[in-house]
């Protein structure tokens, strides 16, 4: 028998929640991804790609297109000036980028901070390089970082923090206050940093994304990563990136070069195209999904659910403890799939150690306007 080296790992929930829908016919508002495809010039650009024999590898770095483009983003979004040469590398999603990113940092015996409730890669990602996940729970019920518990969970052997804003599954965003104040905290120590921000274009209500990327100090010891997979609504591409200050990238493409070497080549010339002929889209983004999620919350306000709106990402958390307070939220998740068809995310699967009494799921809300209709009929009349 081979020994796992990941004995606690099993399906994830995503993968569970998505079969059941499908197994009993239910709208899938679980995994996160949208029932719509992205914009047509974007998959007629890597029809086009592909048809004209960009099938071959990109470099390991990504397409230059690609990166200038990325390049002219950032400046335009946070104001920094990065090296499309030197800082930013494409990757085949986030999730790849993430996982370069910590074994380019970890060793054996290294301690790396998470908060709950997390995304679910990054805690195998820190045990297959040999470290070790301390688990911070943010506080309730505005999901905000504890800065007392933070400090106190570091250690000498906290080499990494894992940020994410805006935060999966709650929607929670970090402000400006809270880089500094992680910077003061993180200031005289060797600790470096992984900023998440796959979703930094949603964001809703006027509010505007603290990218790691806006703050001088913090991006000196940070990779920031993003994904094109959520921002051009085609998660199945997995492709993304990783900005980070030259000597931290020639580290990070060391382990990117043998992870996978380089992302998909007609994806990378396809959206460097669509980049460079739409950079409006990014900015259009907010009012696409705030729409979305009213449509959805305006409904839902009908219902049992309670819930404050999303402030950012394309989740919505909903408390059911005025439906089934009997039920733990898996058991709940199941109960909506199987009896009232719709398929949600149980939210203590991204915790260690569930809070208790936590009576929230998580809908998402990248859907088609009936989809979201229809899905929020269902949930009102229970
Ligand atoms: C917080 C967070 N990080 C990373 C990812 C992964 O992005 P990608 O599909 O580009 O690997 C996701 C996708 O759900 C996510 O929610």
């Amino acid at each position: 028998m081979i020994t796992s080296k990941l004995p606690n790992i099993g399906t994830t929930i995503f993968t569970r929640m998505s079969q059941l829908a499908n197994e009993v016919g239910a709208l899938n508002l679980s995994q996160g991804f949208p029932d719509f495809d992205g914009p047509q010039a974007l998959l007629d650009a890597v029809a086009r790609h592909v048809h004209s024999g960009h099938n071959q590898y990109a470099p390991m770095t990504g397409l230059p297109a690609l990166r200038e483009q990325v390049a002219l983003k950032i400046a335009a979004c946070y104001g920094r000036s990065v090296s499309a040469d030197s800082e930013i590398t494409i990757t085949p999603g986030a999730t790849q980028a993430i996982f370069c990113a910590i074994q380019t940092l970890i060793r054996a015996g290294d301690e790396v901070i998470v908060f709950d409730p997390s995304y679910d890669s990054y805690e195998p990602s820190v045990d297959l390089a040999g470290g070790r996940c301390v688990h911070v729970p943010l506080s309730q019920p505005d999901f905000a970082i504890d800065w007392q518990r933070l400090a106190d969970a570091i250690t000498p052997r906290t080499r990494l923090i894992i940020l994410n804003s805006p935060h999966n599954p709650s929607g929670a965003l970090l402000t400006r206050r809270d880089l500094d104040q992680l910077a003061e905290l993180i200031r005289a120590r060797d600790i470096y940093l992984i900023s998440d921000e796959v979703y930094e274009h949603l964001v809703f209500d006027g509010a505007k994304h603290d990218s790691v990327l806006a703050h001088e100090e913090l991006y000196q010891r940070a990779f920031v990563v993003s994904s094109f997979g959520k921002s051009y609504h085609v998660t199945g591409w997995k492709t993304g990136y990783v900005v980070a200050p030259p000597a931290l990238s020639t580290e990070l493409r060391k382990v990117h070069q043998y992870v996978s070497f380089c992302g998909v080549t007609p994806l990378q010339w396809g959206l460097a195209d669509f980049m460079a002929a739409n950079p409006q889209h990014v900015s259009e983004l907010p009012a696409f999904y705030q729409a979305k999620r009213d449509l959805f919350c305006d409904r839902l306000e009908q219902s049992k659910f309670r819930f404050t709106r999303a402030a950012g990402t394309f989740f919505q958390l909903a408390d059911y403890s005025a439906i089934r307070d009997d039920l733990d939220d898996v058991a709940m998740a199941e109960w909506l799939t199987r009896e009232h068809g719709v398929a949600v995310i149980p939210i203590s699967v991204f915790y260690q150690e569930p809070l208790k009494n936590l009576r929230l799921v998580r809908f998402c809300f990248a859907k088609r306007e009936e989809t979201l209709i229809q899905a929020a009929e269902k949930l009102c009349r229970i």
